[in-house]
């Protein structure tokens, strides 16, 4: 295991879920974390400090260092607090795991505002405003002249990189995320810090829901939430400074690097396109037309196996 001894972690929405097995992987392998969670219920709604505290609990029980923080991640100054505990608890920020979600799920034509609001709210901002305010104190290290191997890893999901049915606040947020990732990368590659993301699968209370995820099989179970964490913590090594910007499929032991939106069919006209030409051709390239397959076959081909829809 990459030791990560002397380094400081917060993961958001550590409190149950995938965000508890990072926590708890990272503090493993030497890491002191902030364990962030505003307990919230799977709609986002609510408040509850316990969840973050019985995982600060777990990772002292076992000999390591946590705190917990109870801050909502979209809040930008909550954001900008929940960086400051890390550096004003533990001395230093190295590993940002933005990582905290809510679902709100329905089909377009009867989506709210409010869902919309709430669930663009928690996971793009919810991942814009823990960046942002780790990045000034990444940039302000560098500047200083300090060695800043800084890491930030966000968590997309299949619904976002693939597209799934029923989700478009959810996954334009989550595709976003990759969009985010892709950019911020770039940014921050002269200050040192990497930023790469998670595209998860795992039985939790977001996906239980949802999915018929059957029950666990005897032996390894591919969806155990704490099948997502090795990546983290492999991201977050040292050795791992010059991968970036890179946006990982991960289903049991198959990470998969996606790569999305990649150039692929051309269609070239040196003097450009008259519109009755272009449909010609678009209807000559695309003789059974052309759709999108869908999140089950995407995952499928990223390495994973299908889940049921729930009835
Ligand atoms: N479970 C999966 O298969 C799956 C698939 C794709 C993506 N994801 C993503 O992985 C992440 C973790 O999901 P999970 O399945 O562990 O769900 P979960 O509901 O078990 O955990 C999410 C945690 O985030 C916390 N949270 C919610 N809003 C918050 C806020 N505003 N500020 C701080 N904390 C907040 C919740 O209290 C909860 O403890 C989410 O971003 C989710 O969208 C999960």
């Amino acid at each position: 295991m990459p030791n990560l001894e002397g380094k400081v972690a917060i993961v958001t929405g550590a409190g149950r879920g995938i965000g508890r097995e990072h926590a708890l992987a990272l503090a493993e392998a030497g890491a002191r974390v902030v364990v962030n969670d505003l307990g919230a219920a799977l709609s986002g709604e609510g408040h509850d400090d316990t969840p973050a505290q019985q995982v600060v609990q777990e990772i002292v029980a076992k000999g390591g260092e946590a705190a917990a923080n109870g801050e909502n991640v979209a809040d930008f100054a909550g954001a900008e607090r929940l960086v400051a505990q890390a550096i004003d608890g533990f001395g230093r920020l190295d590993i940002l795991v933005n990582n905290a979600g809510i679902l709100r799920d329905r089909m377009i034509v009867n989506l709210t505002e409010s869902e919309w609001d709430s669930v663009i709210a928690v996971h793009l901002k919810g991942h814009f405003a823990p960046t942002r305010h780790a990045a000034a104190y990444w940039r302000e290290q560098a500047k200083a002249g300090e060695q800043v191997r800084g890491r930030v890893i966000n968590t997309s999901s299949p619904s976002g990189v693939f597209g799934n049915v029923g989700q478009s606040n959810y996954g334009a947020a989550k595709a976003g995320i990759a969009g985010f990732t892709l950019i911020v990368a770039q940014e921050l590659q002269r200050y040192g810090v990497t930023v790469n993301c998670l595209a998860p699968n795992a039985r939790t209370r977001m996906t239980e829901d949802t999915f018929d995820m059957g029950a666990p099989p005897e032996g390894f179970d591919p969806l155990d939430p704490a099948n997502m964490s090795p990546l983290v913590v492999a991201l977050a090594a040292d050795a791992a400074q010059s991968i970036t910007g890179q946006v990982f499929h991960v289903w049991g032991g198959a990470v998969n690097a996606l790569r999305g939106w990649s150039a692929d069919e051309l269609f070239s006209a040196p003097e450009g396109w008259e519109p009755d030409a272009l449909l010609a051709e678009l209807l000559a390239r695309f003789p059974d037309g052309a759709a999108p397959p869908g999140m089950l076959a995407g995952m499928q081909s990223a390495g994973g196996r299908s889940l049921q829809a729930a009835d």
